[in-house]
């Protein structure tokens, strides 16, 4: 299946790593979403001087659409300041696991590098809502 064109997700993705708050780390991450109404949210990493309340760019730009009242994510897009291709944080796998199950990742870096990917292969078998619905369901 011919993937579709994310040309405007990536630009987004593009513009939210210029935008990415990151003066401590220096590694600005963007991230955009694409969502089923059509949408595109982006988000960059934003950092904190209490360095653990740092959030990923992925999640900004995922609960940035679920603020929105957006439920369905078709595609994630990520861009790093790397060489190769990079992968997002395990805690950022786990929330997309949740909230993008269905999606699309587009992973790049600034050369334009492209690696396609799913929420399942980044975090297979993962933890989500229907391990709560089964314990209800006991
Ligand atoms: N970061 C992200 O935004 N996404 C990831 O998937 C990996 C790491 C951010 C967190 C921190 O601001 C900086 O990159 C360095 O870890």
């Amino acid at each position: 299946m011919s993937e579709p064109d994310y040309t405007a997700l990536i630009e987004a993705a593009l513009t939210a790593h210029e935008l990415a708050y990151a003066p401590y780390s220096q590694f600005q991450v963007g991230a955009a979403v694409l969502t089923a109404s059509g949408r595109i949210f982006r988000g960059g990493n934003l950092e904190n001087a209490a360095y653990p309340m740092t959030v990923c760019a992925e999640r900004v730009a995922l609960f940035s659409a679920y603020a929105a009242g957006e439920r369905t994510i078709v595609a994630l897009a990520v861009v790093t300041p790397t060489a190769a291709v990079a992968s997002p944080c395990g805690a950022c796998r786990q929330v997309i696991f949740e909230l993008a199950p269905q999606s699309r990742i587009i992973l790049l870096n600034r050369a334009g590098h492209q690696r396609l990917t799913t929420p399942h292969a980044l975090l297979p078998d993962g933890f989500g809502p229907t391990q709560l619905d089964e314990a209800r369901a006991t």
